[in-house]
């Protein structure tokens, strides 16, 4: 069996790809899945290409001390994420623990190149690779071309991958004199159907865990309670308030700032227009099994299943299509105007960025505007889709209730995200805007879903009928201090207010019962007054019971006749409270985009450094020690 055999035996990988007769590895270290999609991407590419046998290995499954062993004929390849304050992925942890400590000397034998995913508006972009590849380098190992860096600030994650690939292969070429050949797609996986097995033994949309991660519950179909809409006189925009019952996971706990974990479920209508794309009608329910044909490739959706839940549930269909992507459908084209309209795609980097600046356009679209919707792309075979779509991830959110006075209840505070391109549609938000739906089923409102999509929402064999969902609690490290007498700072936009709700709700809680409480202060910032100022009413019963313990701070920036502000601005124009509590010892909270993250810290670094008289470089070590002692927490995203 293909997922048996893929079992990595030994934690020593050199002895492993020694057992496989691999030439080199690609070992990945991400959380979302991007980092591990392109590792496999390169490792078929390097089979395909240059006859280079490699493989891909998940940096938790190996021992990092036997990266020392691989042999000096062979090469090692690293693509490493790097997260929030410049940590690595949890995959990574071991690893990072290991390459950070490495002593001179050790790794001589080993030859090395590496490719880090970042973001440049966090502080540490790429530190992760950047800090690996120094490590490895001082321990004597030699690095065979420049580090590359994709920057996801600027939409560039696929195009910079794109150019270190082209790197990597030119070093093939020229380095290591491998032959080339015309990439054509060889399946590493085989895909067939059984009809002897029964409909019970399939996997029908479940999510399967790959690896549990310390911090994490188990994966469970929850209940939405209740769900509302907290935007006021909005026709356009979406900001969902659910309230998700726990009760039936009595094993399920969570501390006020974690994440709750949600899997989206793909629209009907990408669904369908995949089967009818592929010509998989008749055989979209019948059993599908998936072997491996390399041991070591592993399959990465559960098996067996069917056409129907692989689209549904397991692989992300919605996705933008990458360039490449684009040039690995041409071998498939089921017309010679087909294969033009996909070449012509390829063909520009600039003109394909351009043509997703305007349109969002997902796979079961490319092959209708590149064959029309009657044509069936019948060549593309089943393993392809497996091996190249990127397999179903949850989507994080920071939970807004507060766990001490709501246990049993997790909030989850959403906005439905539909970002406007030039072009007809928007990039609409998966998992938010399935929610959206499940939100109206439960409220019985009979409105059409405002990006026309229709859902399967009893899910697998209705493993979520009554407005279940399925979702996981996750650990964060965002979390109140100890002591209730600590003052507070909280800095957020948007639904980046979902923490600090449970924050201020829990100190109160402290307050009635008579503990003497610190000082808070809430920045927010929204667009309009009477529009997604989200828990307005909430927010302000709060403050008056505070009895002067709680102000908000509120930053409009579309307010028409006045001046655009921003939180930073509030901080600023409050610069004096700011620096006085953090003289008091207040902790500083940010929550919200990672680009409204780096100006509040700008801002805030710049006020207590001008208090100080600090020079700027004295401001980040300032800043640097605020968050190893965690008197400074932020929760942000991309
Ligand atoms: P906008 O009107 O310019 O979009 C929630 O999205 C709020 O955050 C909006 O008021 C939005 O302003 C604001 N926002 C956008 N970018 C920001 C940034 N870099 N820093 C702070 N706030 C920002």
């Amino acid at each position: 069996d293909g997922a048996v055999a893929a079992n990595a035996t030994t934690r020593n990988i050199a002895e492993r790809m020694e057992e496989l007769g691999k030439q080199a590895v690609v070992f990945w270290g991400s959380q979302s899945g991007t980092g591990e999609a392109f590792a496999s991407r390169l490792v078929r590419e390097l089979g395909q290409r240059f006859r280079l046998e490699a493989m891909a290995a998940d940096l938790s499954d190996f021992d990092p001390e036997t990266i020392a062993l691989i042999p000096t004929s062979k090469v090692a390849i690293f693509i490493l994420s790097t997260y929030g304050e410049g940590d690595p992925s949890d995959n990574a942890a071991q690893f990072w623990e290991w390459a950070t400590k490495l002593k001179e000397t050790p790794l001589q034998q080993l030859k090395y190149a590496a490719f880090g995913l970042g973001n440049s508006n966090y502080q540490y972009y790429n530190r992760v690779v950047d800090l690996v590849d120094e490590s490895l380098t001082r321990a004597g190992a030699s690095m065979l071309l420049p580090v590359g860096r994709a920057d996801d600030a600027l939409g560039a994650t696929e195009e910079d991958f794109l150019t270190w690939k082209n790197e990597l292969y030119n070093f093939c070429r020229l380095e290591l004199h491998l032959e080339e050949q015309a990439a054509k797609y060889e399946p590493a996986i085989e895909a067939y159907h059984d009809e002897s097995l029964d409909i019970i033994d399939l996997f029908h949309g479940e999510p399967v865990s790959h690896k549990t991660v310390n911090g994490e519950s188990s994966i469970g179909a929850v209940k939405i309670l209740r769900s509302y809409e907290l935007f006021n006189n909005s026709t356009t925009r979406n900001c969902l308030h659910m309230d998700v019952d726990l009760s039936e996971h009595p094993e399920w706990t969570y501390k006020t700032g974690d994440h709750l974990a949600i899997w989206p479920v793909n629209p009907d209508q990408e669904v369908e227009r995949l089967i009818r794309a592929f010509g998989l009608t008749e055989s979209r329910d019948t059993p599908l099994c998936f072997r491996s044909l390399d041991s070591a490739v592993s399959i990465p959706v559960p098996s067996p299943t069917t056409i129907t839940a692989l689209f549904r549930y397991y692989v992300e269909i919605c996705a933008a299509v990458s360039r490449e992507t684009v040039a690995s459908l041409l071998e498939f084209a089921p017309s010679e105007s087909a294969k033009k309209f996909l070449a012509d795609l390829y063909g520009s980097k600039e003109a394909y960025s351009a043509f997703l600046a305007r349109e969002h356009v997902t796979l079961g679209k490319l092959l209708e505007m590149a064959a029309g919707p009657d044509q069936v792309w019948s060549k593309v075979p089943l393993s392809y889709l497996v091996e190249t779509m990127p397999r179903t991830r949850p989507r994080y959110y920071s939970v807004s209730s507060s766990s001490v006075l709501s246990p049993r209840v997790a909030a989850v505070t959403a906005l439905v995200s539909n970002t406007e391109l030039s072009g007809e549609t928007p990039i609409p938000g998966l998992t938010t805007n399935y929610l959206l739906a499940l939100s109206d089923s439960l409220n019985k409102d009979t409105r059409a879903h405002p990006q026309g999509f229709s859902y399967e929402l009893e899910g697998p064999s209705k493993a979520l009928e009554g407005a279940k969902i399925f979702a996981q609690l996750r650990r964060s490290t965002f979390k109140l201090p100890t002591l209730a007498s600590t003052p507070l700072i909280m800095a957020a936009a948007g639904t980046g207010i979902a923490p600090f709700r449970a924050f201020i709700a829990e100190r109160l809680r402290l307050k009635a019962m008579g503990r003497k409480i610190g000082e808070m202060v809430l920045f927010f910032g929204c667009r309009h007054t009477d529009e997604d100022y989200i828990y307005q009413a909430e927010l302000e019963q709060m403050e008056k019971d505070s009895e002067g313990k709680l102000r908000i701070v509120t930053a409009f920036s579309r307010v028409s006749g006045q001046k655009k502000k921003y939180v930073q601005d509030k901080m600023q124009d409050l610069g004096s409270d700011v620096s006085r509590l953090l003289a008091e010892d207040a902790t500083l909270y940010i929550c919200g985009r990672a680009s409204m993250a780096r100006e509040i810290g700008k801002t805030v670094s710049a006020l207590v450094g001008k208090d100080k008289e600090w020079t700027q470089s004295q401001a980040q070590d300032w800043a640097a020690s605020m968050k190893r002692g965690r008197k400074w927490q932020e929760d942000v995203w991309g």
